[in-house]
């Protein structure tokens, strides 16, 4: 994992004392609704657990220095080539996020060293960036002793996420802060939905990368292009998003399975799938899922399959692994950010 470093010099006075803390932010994955929910349509999604970690350690003279220690090793071009990021546009997001919340508690003593570990593979539609954000955010306020809201976290995570991705429609940082499953309707209208069991998801990584911006972009001048079919897919979105929810508080998941293999179909025909995304939702039908979808923004990126049991979702991965796929394994995380002193 490669460790990348900025820097921002500002002049500050030192008023109040800080003092070190660390905050941790689970990733997520979308279980319905990508895209249509930047155009109004609702959206499910849930957090994982695969983290960011975030420690705040005062330090002597100006400036804030951020480091990140993020899983790079996951990235290719659709060539199938590495892509190697520039650092400093990585690093932009997490000293912005850093600065909007300085900001915001109005704190003029910048002196601060963020050093952040992510272990979730960027750019693969599992809310890398968001998690990354939402830790330095809650950790940044209280190096001053302050604990926000998730309401003000959702806010100032807003800075870095349109920095990044023009105009999200703020899911991915909403479940990063809350944890567990929720229903997103848009910023001011996030619903926990009660799960009656934990469905069993694999995540699997095609290891190419996407950019969101770039195939958000693309799916909002389509949709203004060709407006009476996306009308028509927001209704079925709606549709989707609100069944997907429905079974999960009843913990039906052959209705949730087809509804994943639903969404996947409308996502493919608007343009964000990519071939081997099809490749692995077929695979993973043909190995007993229940469901699979691309989730996130696609072009890459991951897949998410539903299982009927442990064992099913073992055998899948198994699978998908000698398909050139990286399974994960993962569970729900039911806490959201959490900050301490550390
Ligand atoms: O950045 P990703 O791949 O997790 O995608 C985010 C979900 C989108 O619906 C595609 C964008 C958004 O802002 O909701």
């Amino acid at each position: 994992m490669p460790l990348l470093h900025s820097r921002s010099e500002e002049s500050s006075r030192s008023t109040s004392k800080p003092s070190p803390a660390t905050a941790r932010a689970p990733g997520k994955i979308i279980l319905a609704g990508e895209h249509f929910v930047v155009l109004g349509a609702p959206a499910v999604a849930m957090a994982i657990n695969l983290y960011s970690q975030v420690q705040v350690i005062p330090k002597q003279g100006s400036g804030v220095s951020v480091s990140a220690d993020i899983p790079l090793r996951f990235l290719a071009g659709k060539s199938g080539s590495p892509i190697v990021p520039d650092p400093g546009e990585l690093l932009r997001p997490l000293q912005l996020a850093t600065e909007a919340t300085l900001r915001h508690i109005g704190s003029n003593n910048h002196a601060l060293q963020v050093s952040v570990e992510c272990e979730i593979p960027v750019a693969a539609g599992l809310g890398s960036s968001a998690s990354t954000n939402v830790a330095i955010i809650s950790a940044v306020a209280r190096s001053r002793g302050i604990e926000l809201s998730k309401k003000k976290i959702f806010e100032l995570a807003f800075v870095p996420e349109n920095f990044l991705h023009g105009k999200p429609s703020g899911v991915d940082q909403a479940t990063c802060i809350y944890g567990g499953m929720i229903l997103f309707n848009r910023p001011s209208s996030v619903k926990t939905v009660r799960v009656e069991k934990e469905p069993v998801i694999l995540v699997c990584d095609t290891g190419i990368h996407h950019a969101t911006r770039t195939l958000v972009g693309s799916v909002v001048k389509k949709s203004q292009k060709e407006k009476k079919d996306f009308r028509n897919y927001l209704v079925m979105v709606r549709e989707i998003s609100d069944g997907v929810a429905e079974a999960l508080r009843d913990g039906d998941d052959e209705e949730l399975g087809n509804l994943m293999y639903q969404n996947h179909e409308l996502l493919r025909k608007i343009g964000v799938s990519h071939p081997k995304l099809d490749h692995f939702v077929g695979v993973a039908k043909r190995a007993g899922a229940l469901g699979a979808k691309l989730t996130g923004a696609g072009g890459g990126g991951c897949v998410i399959v539903l299982s009927p049991s442990k064992v099913a979702r073992d055998r899948i991965a198994r699978v998908l692994r000698r398909e050139g796929g990286t399974p994960y394994k993962i569970s729900m995380d039911t806490g959201g950010v959490e900050s301490r002193p550390a």
